[in-house]
């Protein structure tokens, strides 16, 4: 599909950031973004890029009651050579297009997904930081826009993306952060919607990320929603266990989120010599294996958290510290291995960089 680019005007070009390292995460974005419809009958039509803007939507419109509605995560990275570089992109449009089918929205088709990020990044290029630890964060979303109030997939849908320049997704950057493990709360259930990227997930974990903010942790791990025993996964990232060389991660069982950080840890570990074991864990056997010394580092993995250490575990008030509560060999080896790959400094061998 033909892509127009709108002109754009000197009152829409915003004052960029003068310090990389000052980011943080999702506050700031580009000059412009893409956009394209779909109507009932019709399909893709008028697939833009426009100046970034507000959008005016109907206050009846489908997502703002019923929150028919979902995204995407994805990077791109400036080499030191100045090669753009997106990592796996096309793992996100596959995954865009099973969390649409969950929620009933038309799918979108693999060239206009990765056209439309491509042809916006060429051209926000400029926006792209290349600090260590800095990226462009680009985000992917779909929304329900007709103004109906019956309960109902929409006739009409906006697909757009936007483009941060972003930091550490953690104030505390790469640092071991402090999980409580939430046995109040659940995030999903079979059969339901865990495993699809859509809004609603997040809006429903907010209460439990807010009461473990209070108690002083930085997001919560999640036990699985039927029995509450096993782990699944934390706010913003898939979960790992490290038994010295071998790593342990919650299965693919439909109320999780197949990261595709997750997916590269996994390649990377068995890559790297670890054996990898994708299983259920009660959080019993978890709590006592970090007690008794077996589980020696604990990090979670996401495209906003990248590999982020995790230095102590909380359940039920006690508080269990993993290892020595600081970054592990292993955490430290997979951060540098996949940051490398991403921003050029390590070849990839797995084919995973796309170069713009
Ligand atoms: N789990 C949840 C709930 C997430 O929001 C994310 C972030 O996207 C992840 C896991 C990690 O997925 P990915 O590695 O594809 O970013
Ligand atoms: C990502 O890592 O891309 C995510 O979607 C996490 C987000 C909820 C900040």
């Amino acid at each position: 599909m033909n892509i127009r680019v709108l002109p754009l005007p000197e009152e829409s070009r915003k004052q960029k950031y003068t310090d990389e390292t000052q980011l943080g995460f999702g506050k700031i974005f580009t000059d412009r973004m893409f956009i394209a419809e779909w109507k009932s009958g019709q399909g893709w039509v008028d697939a833009r890029i426009e100046p970034y803007a507000p959008f005016s939507l109907d206050p009846a419109c489908l997502v703002l009651h019923y929150a028919q509605e979902i995204f995407e995560g994805l990077k791109a990275y400036k080499w030191k050579d100045g090669t753009i570089a997106l990592f796996r992109p096309e793992m996100n449009a596959r995954r865009f297009n099973l969390s649409a089918d969950r929620i009933c929205m038309p799918e979108v088709p693999e060239e206009l997904f990765l056209s439309g990020i491509e042809e916006l990044v060429r051209l926000e290029r400029d926006w792209i930081p290349s600090s260590a630890g800095t990226s462009l964060y680009i985000r992917p979303t779909m929304i329900a826009v007709e103004p109906v109030l019956g309960v109902k997939p929409s006739d009409h849908f906006y697909f757009y993306v936007i483009l941060s320049p972003v930091g550490a997704y953690y104030a505390g950057g790469f640092n071991p952060v402090k999980i409580m493990v939430e046995d109040k709360y659940v995030r999903a259930v079979p059969g339901g919607t865990g495993e699809a990227k859509t809004g609603g997930n997040y809006a429903s974990s907010l209460k439990a990320g807010l009461e473990a903010k209070k108690k002083g942790f930085d997001q919560v791990l999640w036990l699985d929603g039927v029995e509450r025993r096993y782990i699944e996964e934390v706010g913003a990232m898939n979960m790992f266990f490290a038994y010295g060389n071998r790593i342990v991660t919650a299965p693919l069982d439909g109320s999780i989120l197949n990261g595709i950080t997750r997916n590269s840890v996994l390649s990377l570990a068995s890559d790297l010599g670890f054996t990898v074991d994708e299983r259920k864990t009660d959080i019993a056997t978890i709590l006592a294996d970090i007690r008794s010394g077996s589980i020696t580092e604990a990090f979670g993995s996401g495209t906003a958290a990248v590999i982020t250490p995790v230095g102590a575990l909380c359940f039920k008030d006690e508080n269990c510290q993993i290892g020595n509560g600081g970054v592990g060999n292993l955490t430290q080896k997979l951060y540098d291995t996949l940051t490398g790959i991403q921003t050029g400094s390590i070849p990839d061998r797995f084919g995973w960089v796309k170069k713009l």
